[in-house]
């Protein structure tokens, strides 16, 4: 065999036990109609995820299925991402039969995955720790200052093509736009790249899933092959002449090898742009749909920031997320064994009617919004979420300000994805523009 095909067997090898095994095994739960295995095949295939996720609210607080336990509660999801009796789901954690482990281990192509180790995500302190220290450090106030800056001008540049042109996908002409170049600030990404991040987006975002078929793996896969290649060329630029852009300070400061590094920048990419690509499509989809809620905003405009946090309360980005036991314990009245692995459906806690009134209502004025778990909660709770929520807002009040009369002109198209929630397309147009001086 040659090395390519060595190497394509094994690709294929990592992809049978990773995805295709439980690609197999959801199908046949979810033609059985049972809730959780529909969740997880996407909306494409298992219908709709609200409706699923209030199944499962209604069979307890924490369920027992043959695939996993899930908790659609609010108390519960909050209690286990901030119990040291837990730890974070990956392929150690679980406990998974010898042979699958064997294949696994020796088929590891070393790519920054975002949501493989060493991504941070996906490891538990102390190594959590050594990873996340410096990023978290490099996101000084200084730099989110500059960031701000660089938000406002990136919206208003938009805005200025926006004006140009008409009607629009508002997903490919603005919400996917700003984190993007949001994110290629961050990392040092030079300006002739930063076009493909939108693509690699598009392609990576995935791999956040389980049981993809081979076609969108092996998709992804090289996706990540092309973006580690050039992270490492940064990344060797960056050590001999660093700039004063987060990614060097994150060199310099963490004592991180390279495979560690090009993988926390890949979480970056990821967690940083397709999340906030779909806060800001959420958000712009559910004002059209209530316009009662938009024209209280247009009024006031000090009402923004509660319905940013509104919109990650009713439509967050990142629906779920999982925690595996590290012992037998007992919560909640239930006995978990070591490695049993719990589905946190943080969309579903979002929506707990315990902690939020008429969970199902859009309301910008909700006092309590903020309580939502869309940022997850614990040791591993986002880092970028004051980012994501200056992002959101600065894009948002600008866009309903310089086009009042924005409207839908079809059908949103949703990404079709089980862990993140957003729209890959928003037709969209509007008639009345307002001034440059009456800007945000
Ligand atoms: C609306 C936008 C965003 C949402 C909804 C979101 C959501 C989340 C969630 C739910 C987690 C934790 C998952 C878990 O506990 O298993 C997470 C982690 C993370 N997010 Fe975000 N995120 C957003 C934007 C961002 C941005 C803009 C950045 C950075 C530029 C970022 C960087 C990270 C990182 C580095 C982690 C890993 C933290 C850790 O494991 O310690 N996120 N995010």
């Amino acid at each position: 065999m040659t090395l390519a095909t060595t190497e394509r067997f094994a690709m294929w090898l990592r992809w049978a036990v990773l995805n295709g095994v439980p690609r197999a095994a959801l199908a046949v739960q979810a033609r059985r109609g049972e809730p959780l295995a529909r969740l997880l095949v996407g909306p494409r295939r298992g219908g709709d995820p609200d409706a699923l996720v209030e199944q499962i609210r209604v069979r307890g607080r924490l369920v027992r299925t043959p695939l996993a336990w899930a908790t659609a509660d609010h108390s519960l999801c909050r209690t286990i991402l901030r119990d040291n009796r837990f730890n974070v789901t990956n392929t150690e954690n679980m406990k998974l039969p010898a042979p699958i482990s064997w294949v696994i281990r020796h088929t590891e192509p070393r790519l920054p995955h975002p949501a493989e180790p060493p991504s941070m995500l996906a490891v538990d302190p102390p190594e959590h720790t050594r990873y996340r220290h410096p990023v978290a450090h490099a996101f000084t106030p200084r730099a989110i200052d500059r960031l701000r800056t660089r938000i406002i001008e990136v919206t208003n540049d938009l805005l200025e093509s926006l004006d140009a042109s008409g009607p629009w996908d508002l997903i490919t002409d603005y919400a996917g736009p700003l984190p993007a170049e949001i994110i290629a600030e961050i990392l040092a990404i030079p300006v002739e790249r930063r076009p493909r991040l939108l693509d690699r987006g598009e392609n990576g975002a995935p791999l956040l899933d389980i049981g993809l078929s081979w076609k969108v793996f092996r998709r992804g896969m090289k996706t990540l092959r092309d973006s580690g290649r050039e992270i490492s060329e940064r990344i060797d630029q960056l050590r001999t002449e660093p700039g004063d852009d987060i990614f060097s300070h994150i060199i310099q400061n963490g004592n991180l090898t390279d495979h560690e590094l090009a993988t926390s920048a890949a979480l970056l990419a990821g967690a940083g742009f397709e999340t906030t690509v779909n806060l800001i499509g959420n958000a712009i989809v559910l004002l059209l749909q209530h316009p009662g809620q938009l024209a209280m905003l247009l009024e006031d405009p000090g009402r923004w920031p509660n319905a940013v946090e509104e919109v990650l309360r009713l439509a967050g980005p990142v629906q779920m997320t999982s925690r595996t036991a590290a012992c037998n314990l007992e919560l909640d009245g239930q006995h978990l064994r070591a490695h049993d692995t719990v589905v946190l459906l943080l969309g579903g806690a979002n929506r707990d009617p315990a902690v939020f009134t008429d969970p199902e209502m859009f309301d910008i004025t909700r006092t309590n919004a903020k309580e939502h778990l869309a940022f997850s909660s614990g040791v591993h709770a986002c880092l970028g979420a004051s980012l994501a929520r200056m992002e959101a807002t600065i894009a948002l009040q600008a866009l309903f300000g310089r086009f009042p009369d924005l409207r839908l002109t079809g059908t949103p198209t949703s990404r079709g994805l089980a862990t993140l929630k957003g729209f890959r397309g928003i037709p969209a147009s509007a008639d009345r523009k307002m001034s440059s001086a009456t800007r945000t």
